[in-house]
Parts: C-alpha cells; sequence; structure tokens
C-alpha cells in the first residue's frame, strides 16, 4: 500500500543551537550551563564541548542551501536564550541579529522556520541564580520570549517553548547526566514545574504579543513521550513500574498542559519532594493556557519491569534509561528489559510500530488534544565513509523510511498527525554523549567542517518529493 499525506503535511529537520552553532562565546554570547557542565571533567564523552560545534554559526547559507537542496518544507531549530540574554538580565542585540538573518535566509529559501525558544541551553547566570530550580526564572523566560518575538515575530509563524522538558528537569537535575548536573530531587519537582509555567507564561505573553497579527501565531510545546510496555502485565510489581515510568516520562509533562491538572499519582508519589509546595494557586490555569499543536519527540519505546534483576530476552536491561529509574523517585528501582529488538548506536530498541501505538493512543487517552506534530524522531548509527566518499547509511535509510510509514499508519488510524521533521539535520553534539552519536542525515567532518548529504539525506528527499507527488 502506497503511503498517503495530506497535500498540507510539513516534511523538515530539526537541529538544536548548543548542538550546532558553536561560537560559543562569540558575537556577544556567554556562557551557557552546557557549556560549564561540558567543561566538568567526566560530564560529556571524550571531554568535547558545544565550543565550536559544526560552527553552523558561520555557516548559515551552505546549511540553508542543503536544506533547500533536500526539498525540505521547514526547518526547525533553537534559539539559544545564553546567546540573546546573556547575562540573565540584558538582551544582546547582536544574538538577534543572527537568528534574524537565519529566518530571512529560510524565508528567501521558502523554508518555513520551526522556531524553538528552549532546547536546554539556559544562561549560566541564571543557573547560578537558582536556575529552574527558581520559580523567578519562569517569568524570565517570558522575558526573554518576548525579546526573541521583538526581532523575529514578523516573520516566525510557529513557536515552540519548550524541547522535551523531561530532559532538561529529570535528567538535568535529578539523575545529574544533563546540565546543570545536579542531583536534587526537591530541585527536580521544581524545575518539572517551573518551566510547565514558563511555557504558560510565553504562550500568554506571545499571544497578547501577536493579539493584533492578521494571522493568529502556531504555538505549542514539544514532549518526548514513549510507551512503557509491562514486562508481565499480570504481576503487580511490573504494572506498578510501567505506571511510575508513564508518570514520569509522559504524564507529569502532558496532562498540566492538556488537562489543565497533574495526575493523582504525580502528588502521591512526590509529595516527600515537596510538589505541594511549589504548586501555587493559579498556575495550572496559566499552564493549561491552550494551545495550537503538539509536538511529539519519539525515538523508542521502553519495555519496564519493578524487579532488580529483570533482563530480557538477550540478557539486556537497558541501561541506558536508568536516569529514569536513579534513586530520587524513591528506592523502588525500575529496569529495562530487553524485547530483543536492534538497536541504534544509542542502545534504544528499534520499534516503529510504537510510534503508531504513540499517536493513535494520544488522540484516544486525550480528547481535545491538538493537533499532533512528531518534531524529532532519528537514529544514530556509526556511519562509514565509504571509498567514493559517500555515506551508505542503510541502516538509518530504513529507519527512516519504517517511521514514514509508521506515520502513515496513524494517520489512515485516525490520528491527527500534520508534520514530521527528521532528527538531525546534521551530525552535531550529542549532549553527554560528545560528538560520536552521529544522528545527522548530513555527514559533518568535524575537522573540515564539511558536509555530505549521507544515503538517508537523498532517500528523505526522494520520501518527500513522492508524498508531494501523491497527495
Ligand atoms: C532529543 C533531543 O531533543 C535532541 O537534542 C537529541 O539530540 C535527540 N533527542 C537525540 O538524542
Amino acid at each position: 500500500m502506497t503511503n498517503h499525506f495530506p497535500p498540507t503535511f510539513i516534511w523538515g529537520s530539526a537541529t538544536a543551537a548548543a548542538q550546532i552553532e558553536g561560537a560559543a562565546h562569540l558575537g556577544g554570547k556567554e556562557d551557557s550551563i552546557w557549556d560549564a557542565f561540558s567543561r566538568i571533567p567526566g560530564a560529556v564523552a571524550n571531554g568535547e564541548t558545544p565550543e565550536l560545534a559544526v560552527d553552523h554559526y558561520h555557516r548559515v547559507p551552505e546549511d540553508v542551501a542543503i536544506m533547500q537542496r533536500l526539498g525540505l518544507d521547514s526547518y526547525r531549530f533553537s534559539t539559544s536564550w545564553a546567546r540573546v540574554v546573556p547575562g540573565g538580565r540584558a538582551v544582546n542585540q547582536q544574538g538577534l541579529d543572527f537568528y534574524s538573518r537565519l529566518v530571512d535566509e529560510l524565508q528567501d529559501a521558502g523554508i518555513l522556520p520551526w522556531l524553538t525558544l528552549y532546547h536546554w541551553d539556559l544562561p549560566q547566570a541564571i543557573e547560578e541564580q537558582g536556575g529552574w530550580a527558581a520559580r523567578d526564572t519562569a517569568s524570565r523566560f517570558a522575558d526573554y520570549a518576548e525579546a526573541v518575538y521583538g526581532a523575529l515575530g514578523d516573520r516566525v509563524m510557529h513557536w515552540t517553548t519548550f524541547n522535551e522538558p523531561f530532559c532538561s528537569s529529570i535528567l538535568g537535575y535529578g539523575a545529574g547526566v544533563h546540565a546543570p548536573g545536579r542531583q536534587d530531587p526537591a530541585a527536580t519537582v521544581a524545575a518539572i514545574h517551573h518551566q510547565h509555567l514558563a511555557h504558560g507564561l510565553a504562550v500568554n505573553r506571545l499571544r497578547e504579543l501577536s493579539a493584533t497579527r492578521a494571522e493568529p501565531l502556531q504555538i505549542g510545546i514539544t514532549l518526548n513521550l514513549s510507551n512503557a510496555i509491562p514486562l508481565d502485565p499480570t504481576d503487580p510489581v511490573d504494572l506498578d513500574a510501567a505506571r511510575r515510568f508513564d508518570l514520569l516520562q509522559n504524564r507529569i509533562f502532558l496532562e498540566p498542559i492538556v488537562t489543565g491538572s497533574y495526575p493523582d499519582d504525580a502528588f502521591s508519589d512526590l509529595e516527600q519532594f515537596g510538589i505541594r509546595d511549589v504548586v501555587k494557586q493559579g498556575d495550572l490555569e496559566v499552564i493549561a493556557t491552550p494551545i495550537d499543536f503538539l509536538g511529539v519527540n519519539h525515538y523508542h519505546d521502553d519495555q519496564v519491569s519493578g524487579h532488580p534483576d529483570s533482563t530480557g530476552s538477550d540478557g539486556h536491561s537497558g541501561a541506558t534509561d536508568r536516569a529514569i529509574s536513579s534513586p530520587w523517585i524513591g528506592s523502588e528501582h525500575i529496569t529495562f528489559p530487553s524485547r530483543g529488538l536492534p538497536r541504534t548506536a544509542m542502545d534504544w530498541e528499534v520499534n516503529p510500530a510504537g510510534l503508531t501505538t504513540l499517536l493513535l493512543r494520544l488522540g484516544r487517552e486525550y480528547p481535545g488534544i491538538p493537533p499532533l506534530y512528531v518534531t524529532e524522531n532519528g537514529a544514530a548509527y556509526d556511519d562509514v565513509v565509504a571509498d567514493d566518499g559517500a555515506v551508505h547509511d542503510r541502516e538509518r535509510t530504513a529507519f527512516v523510511q519504517a517511521h514514514v510509514d509508521a506515520i502513515a499508519d496513524a494517520i489512515a488510524g485516525g490520528a491527527d498527525v500534520r508534520g514530521y521533521f527528521v532528527w538531525s539535520l546534521l551530525d552535531n553534539f550529542e549532549w553527554s554523549w560528545g560528538y560520536d552519536k552521529r544522528f545527522g542525515i548530513v555527514r559533518v567532518d568535524y575537522d573540515s567542517q564539511e558536509r555530505t548529504i549521507k544515503d538517508s539525506g537523498l532517500a528523505y528527499s526522494e520520501i518527500i518529493r513522492r508524498a508531494k507527488a501523491d497527495a
């Protein structure tokens, strides 16, 4: 069966400022928490930092030309708070000018800019004043959103407040494997709530600022969601592990925004970490301000067990997701027994059908949920440059095709999915993993900064061309 996508379906690719820009201390930019964190010995693989990254800061025209060659409808990128408001207070005009030039280039190339305000690079100066554990950071975020709107609001229609708040709260303040590297349960709970609040305040601020526009802005948030599959669905211990995982991975982020309340088990499980104190009266109304779309990032699902010694069919216990089972959520552990599926270089299971399930579930379980966009999906593999200079990345090519098919299945089943963005346009700085985990559909030679479209990029371009021809 051929896939059918509506003619308005948006085909794109995604990146994030700290992962590609470099120029970490140029043009008025100062340290973000990722610059500071990456200097801590052992924090990032091989001691790598975002200092140079893939030098996108100096290569915007070249990179936009690649997007155009691929035939992308849209480019999802983030603005760096640490570039726009370096010390946390005064706006840096040079930073805004950089993004303004990028948006102009995109417009000239006929590519829709899809802007994310927070993809994890908090100004270090704000972290030093409490970071996301401090309530005040939420209103500072709305001020930052206003500054970006002031420079780009005439040309950018699609605004995403946060990318994967799971990572910038739980991984950053709980597990300590992301910047700022804290391991503090109470700070984690505060960070979760304050990011929600910041989202709501920014949505309101953007609505106010754009009230007189003829065409209303499209505003949303991107969450990383994953199906939690109990190892033994008849075992209460595994079922409870799946519930706890689903709470911290999915529901605690989704429900305040789409239903206006935290799940009951957020209050019971996290009471000991002060959740009742950080949620103030009126916050949830702000957080649940209606949005126009929900971005869904999906890479893999997780089979979970509550038994500490559970391993999967191949003896694999899923160490990649250890963060969520770290002691801060209590003494009960969660393990991730393998289902024996193929894995990417991140050690993540490949299971495209999980994406179909997830997209259908969202519509079923949350009636009234806004339209969905898959804002990230992709795979890291250990690419090899062949003698002909090309990268014949068969596994990534198959991964992308299978996930595009999975979205088509979800649409055919009734899910309202309106776009797909491959992660990532370019090989880049994969956070604590450094530069070795390559997700790009375009290879970057980190010495010369030369870009080469991989086979997966060519195949994606063909997917887009065919989908449009068949629409
Ligand atoms: C999600 C994040 O948003 C992105 O920054 C990261 O590189 C990819 N996942 C791959 O891990």
